[in-house]
């Protein structure tokens, strides 16, 4: 029987969507022969109701020194993470001497601004070159994974966290019970630990599967996070949706007890209620959704293949390598896909192995169409390119359906 990462409840398959590559696995030609695959299946759990992937991809091979991903490659989200800093330095970080850790700090996005206010803070990032980019961004980086024993380093080296933050961390971390250890001993009695991720109500509802890849290993609702909180000691304590990355969910957590439980908690439980978030119907359409999406997308690519129409995507995301596998894209359908992160530059897209070039040769001529892998970017992408629709070129879009805009 498949158990449940958090709880050790039954685990219920809910898709299996085959086998798939490193999300962030972009291949030099050579590296084809041996590229590493995983059968992505997510299943939700019949007592906690998690939403998480059945089989696991051992973290070394995610969280490399060459990791591809930098957090401050948009606009949008380096504003994100400016105003999240200053709202902590404004509300948790004004005793006399505060204290801020953030787990996967990646480039300093976040923590720059706090390092820049002369507060005490760590931030913990297993993937060397994103965290020497930090450094060289002023912040005090840690190269190590996030658990106990590290944690427990840091509280013998610094003392107790008033906030340990984490952005788009917590979802990649199976190890939960390890987590919440190294929480308990590092932050302050009234300490809280505030994660926001990809919210499972907007996967659901936008049927936005490409969420789902080998490094999101958790799919949270409040649902799971109270439920997973109080296997380990601590309380959900508040909730506030967020538009960015196609939206998501900042949870508060705090040792039980310690905190107010806010409305916006009651709220959004009695709204997953309400829309029967765990329940095998709403997943099962879902899914349903999911594979004609699939069909759709497939379709109008060799549509316009049939019609000698140039095709190209955009944002080689880590979301695309499901995109790509699940539906069988490859170079034929998607000539080239532009990213302006230099380390995907000149590679293969894992599995599809579509060529990733910078974002110069877009307008280099011109494609008829290109495929928005980043669509959760769209807004300042599209303005970005403004040129390319007065050319007469257009977006396809495969979030929540196939459409051309
Ligand atoms: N917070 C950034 C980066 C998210 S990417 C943002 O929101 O844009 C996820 C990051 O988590 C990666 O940089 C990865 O190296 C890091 N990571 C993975 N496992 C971790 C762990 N156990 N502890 C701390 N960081 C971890
Ligand atoms: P993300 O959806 O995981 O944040 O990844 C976005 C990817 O898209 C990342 O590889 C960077 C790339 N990108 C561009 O190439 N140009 C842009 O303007 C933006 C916002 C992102
Ligand atoms: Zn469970």
């Amino acid at each position: 029987m498949l158990t449940c990462r958090i709880c050790e409840g039954p685990l219920r398959e809910i898709c299996d969507f085959g086998r798939h590559p490193l999300s962030g696995g972009f291949l030099r030609p050579d590296e084809i022969e041996r590229e590493f695959f995983f059968r992505l299946a997510i299943g939700i759990c019949g007592e906690c109701s998690m939403v998480q992937l059945i089989e696991e991809v051992p973290r070394q091979l995610m969280f490399r020194n060459d990791y591809p991903y930098l957090s401050s490659g948009s606009t949008v989200m380096r504003k994100h993470f400016q105003q999240t800093a200053e709202y902590f330095l404004r509300t948790e970080l004004t005793g006399p001497d505060p204290f801020i850790v953030e787990l996967g700090c990646n480039d300093g996005v976040m923590l720059r601004t706090v390092a820049e206010a002369g507060v005490r803070h760590l931030g913990v990032e297993p993937s060397r070159g994103v965290a020497d980019i930090a450094r060289s961004n002023g912040v005090r980086v840690s190269t190590d994974f996030f658990q106990e024993s590290s944690a427990k380093s840091f509280y013998a080296e610094n003392g107790p966290a008033d906030v340990v933050y984490a952005a788009n961390t917590v979802c990649h971390i199976p190890y939960m019970e390890s987590i919440f250890r190294g929480l308990d001993a590092l932050l302050a009695p009234g300490g809280v630990f505030i994660f926001e991720d990809p919210y499972l109500g907007d996967i659901v509802q936008r049927t936005s599967f490409d969420q789902i890849y080998d490094e999101h290993f958790y799919f949270f609702s409040a649902t799971s996070v109270r439920a997973m909180a109080r296997h380990f000691g601590f309380e959900l304590v508040d909730v506030e949706r967020l538009p960015v990355h196609g939206g998501e969910v900042r949870y508060t957590v705090a040792r039980a007890g310690r905190r107010p439980i806010s409305a916006a908690v009651t709220t959004l439980l009695a709204e997953e209620e309400a829309a029967g978030i765990s329940d095998t119907a709403t997943l099962t359409g879902f899914v349903e959704r999911v594979h004609k999406i699939s069909t759709d997308l497939v379709d109008l690519l060799e549509k316009l293949r049939a019609e000698g129409r140039t095709v190209v995507g955009y944002g080689a995301t880590q979301k695309s390598a499901t995109v790509t596998n699940f539906c069988g894209i490859g170079p034929d359908l998607v000539s080239f896909i532009c990213d302006a992160t230099p380390s995907k530059q000149g590679r293969l897209a894992p599995g599809s192995h579509i060529p990733v070039c910078p974002p110069e040769r877009f307008a280099d001529p011109y494609p008829d169409y290109a495929l928005l892998f980043a669509w959760n970017h769209a807004e300042e992408i599209i303005a970005k390119e403004q040129k390319f629709r007065e050319a007469g070129g257009r977006w396809i879009r495969y979030v929540p359906d196939v459409h051309i805009i």
